[in-house]
This record gives structure tokens, sequence and C-alpha cells, in this order.
């Protein structure tokens, strides 16, 4: 069958054959199907969705588009986290450490920014020297050796998701459940892992906007997890506002940083980054060690606290070629100013995140540069009360002429109230546990 002809059954919403998405993954990794046929097919997915039997075949072709990774049995368990994405969704950086300092291996293929989202690999990039494209003999010894390795995806493992997910990103094809399920799901059951903690986020700056899309989201993930022999545990976290203090890349990291290093006096708006992170390495060492939630959560909370996490971290960046002294910020900053009185009641992290690819620390394009120093602090949060003129968040670039359009975009997405809006909830529900 042709591919326009796949591409036409699946626009009028007849079912597709194992065979037929079989041959169209292997035919996008092999180059005889072109990004604009995989483009159209992608949209007519993000229309019509997928059936079980669809999708299942696009989660098996995309696994079998690479090589498995394999570990070997040890008293060290496997184990990753996975976000769906979100704005300062930085945790990645924190709770990997936590988890390798208690036991853990992590074998985390962190991926780049997506849609409006952030992305741990950008992040990780913004540390000069750091080697995130590893064979997977080395992603897997460093693994075994420091508890912990950082993998951007490469062409061994999963190329199809590599090319679809940086296809999805520039052509308004992320928000699909079927095609995030297959996207999420062949990576992390290629890497090795088994066991897996999710982080599916909702909210404004979330690819799924209510709590009902996200758990929908989840019990898809789980089930492809448990179906292919990884145990999975879930969080449904919220995205109603970006996370932490910072966003943009380098910031991200000094975010993680000083969290890890533990400094007294820790800026306020941390401990939402903080609370995040030891609850998901929680959720991960109670999955891999079979003990029940609160003991995990002492045991993450004591790794962090104790400065083990950030030995961790420090190594494994090292390891990976990272010079941790070495990371720049912008040094142009420009406050955006409150435009009336009142409580805050909503920041919008969608345009926050296109804000902040408006700096510069994300992609219009596939093929754009990322400015690593730019970015957004956060100086307020849901339920701060603010008097016009009062700085409320904080542009760093050295670009000046984009900053302009950035501010617009942020004044945009914070919404005022009179009174005092209801408490925001970090962590909504988990599932699994
Ligand atoms: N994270 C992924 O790896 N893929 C998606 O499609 C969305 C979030």
């Amino acid at each position: 069958m042709l591919i326009q002809e796949l591409i036409k059954k699946k626009r009028d919403k007849i079912d597709l054959s194992t065979e037929e998405i079989t041959s169209l993954i292997d035919g996008y990794v092999a180059g005889s199907v072109p990004d604009y046929q995989m483009s159209a097919f992608a949209m007519a997915v993000f229309f019509n969705g997928m059936t079980e039997v669809e999708k299942t075949a696009l989660v098996q072709s995309m696994i079998n588009s690479g090589e498995r990774v394999e570990f070997e049995k040890s008293v060290r368990f496997v184990v990753d986290k996975h976000s769906t994405g979100g704005i300062g969704d930085k945790t990645s950086l924190i709770l990997a450490p936590i988890v390798a300092a208690c036991g853990g291996r992590v074998p985390m293929i962190a991926g780049r920014g997506l849609g409006h989202t952030g992305g741990t690999l950008d992040k990780l990039e913004s540390i000069p020297g750091t080697k995130i494209f590893l064979s997977l003999d080395e992603f897997k010894k460093k693994t075994n050796e420091l508890g912990l390795c950082y993998l951007g995806q490469t062409g061994q493992i999963c190329p199809a998701d590599k090319k679809l997910y940086a296809l999805r990103d520039v052509t308004a094809t992320v928000e699909s459940l079927p095609l995030i399920c297959a996207s999420i799901m062949s990576k992390k059951i290629a890497e090795g892992i088994s066991f897996l903690t999710l982080d599916v986020k909702y909210g404004a700056g979330a690819f799924m906007k209510t709590t009902q899309q996200a758990e929908e989201l989840a019990l898809a993930l789980m089930e492809v997890g448990e179906s292919n022999g990884v145990r999975v545990n879930t969080a449904i976290t919220s995205m109603e506002q970006p996370l932490g203090r910072f966003i943009g890349n380098a910031l991200e990291i000094k975010e993680c940083v000083e969290i890890m290093k533990g400094a007294s006096n820790q800026p306020e708006f941390y401990n939402e980054t903080a609370e995040l992170s030891i609850e998901l390495a929680a959720m991960m060492i109670s999955l891999g060690k079979g003990c029940d939630l609160t003991q995990a959560r002492a045991q993450a909370t004591d790794a962090l606290k104790s400065g083990r996490a950030y030995e961790v971290f420090e190594k494994v960046i090292s390891a990976q070629g990272g010079d941790l002294s070495g990371i720049k910020i912008a040094k142009n900053t420009k406050d955006v100013l409150a435009p009336s009185d009142g409580h805050v009641a909503a920041i919008n992290g969608e345009q926050l995140g296109y804000a902040a690819i408006n700096l510069g620390a994300g992609r219009l394009k596939t093929t754009d540069p990322i400015d690593h120093s730019s970015g957004i602090e956060c100086l307020v949060k849901i339920g701060s009360k603010v008097s016009k003129g009062e700085p409320i968040f904080r542009i760093y670039c050295d670009e000046a002429n984009k900053i302009h359009l950035a501010e617009s975009r942020i004044l945009d997405a914070v919404r005022f109230s009179e009174s005092k809006p209801p408490e925001h909830i970090l962590i909504h529900k988990h599932l699994g546990i």
C-alpha cells in the first residue's frame, strides 16, 4: 500500500493493521517515508487517535527501530522516571542522583525541549563540556559504575522516536495521547529498566490540560509498561504554574545545584522543586526496593539533605566531561512589573514556555541553536499579593531585541484577582502505589 493511502485511512478513521504501522515506521527510519508524509500522518493521529492494536504496533515498531539495553541482575535495581513535560520541570537532575545515592541504577534517556516545554538534554548541555551522546556500551558501563548516566537519544536507541519527536515538536502534533504514549514508553522499555516512575502533568503548562486527561494518559502509559514487564507507578502533578523558581537551561541547573548543595537560606520557591524531586525519587525507591513510600521518602530526604545526592551528581557530570563551574547565565536582565494591584490567580505555563523560546531558551525549528544562558525567574506564584509596579518576573537575555516580545507574552500569561485564589496543590494523586 502507498504511504498516502495509509495516511488517508487514518484521516478517514479506518483502522490500520500492525503490518501497516510497522511498514510506516520502518520506512520513516529508513528514509523512504519523508517528513512531510509523517507530519500528515501524525496530524491524522492527533485528530483521530489510535486503536489499542495500532498503539501497540506503534510502541513495538518504535522499540524495534533500535537496540535494547540489558542490565545484569544485581542488588542495585534499575529504575527511571519520565515526565510528560512541563515548564521549569527540572526534577530529573535532582531525583536521579538521589536514587543512585540510595542504591539504584538510573539509565536516564533525556529528551530535548518539546513544544512549549523544556528538555533535560538541553539543560545538561548548558554545562560546558557535558557529553550526552554516548555509545550504549559506555552508557551501560557508566550507569553500572556510578549508579547514573544521562544519555541523549542516539540513532542506536529508538531512532524512530528520535525522528518523530523532533518532527512533532515543530508540527503542532505533540498533544496526542497515543503519540506521547509510544514516544515515552518505547525509549523507556528499550533502556532496559525494571521499574519506572511517571510524572504525568496536567494544567496550563502541560500537554494534558485537565486531571482527567492526565489520568487517561497515565493509565495508558502504565498499561504499556506493565505489558512489557516494567513495573510502573505514577504521580499526577500540577503544571498550573511553572515548577520552582527558574525557567531556562543554565538557570535551572543553578536551581538544582543550589538545592542539592543544601545552601541555607534557599530562595523562596525552591521548596516546590525539592518537594517534587524527593517525592518522585521516593516513588522510584519504593518500587525498586519494595518498601513503603514513607520509608522511601525518609531515604530520599536523607540522600538529598546529607549532600550524598550532590556528590553523585558532581561525579556523573564530571565523568560525562562537564564542568559545573563554567555555567553561564545572561548578564542582561529586565524586570517585568505588575500592571495592577491584586493576587496572582493564574500563571499560564504554556505562554511562559513560549516566552522562554522567544528569548532563545528553546527552539522554533528543530535546527535552531539554543541560548542556554537565557530564561525567566519567577518572583511570584499563585496566591502572591502584588502591588502595581512591583517586579513579578525577571527576564535574563543578552540579546536585548528579544526581550520585548517575551515581556508581553509574560504579561499575557498572568491573571490577577482581587481576592486570594485557592491554594495551589502540587501533587494531585498517586497511581499504582
Ligand atoms: N515526553 C516524551 O518523551 N515524548 C512525548 O511525546 C512527550 C513527552
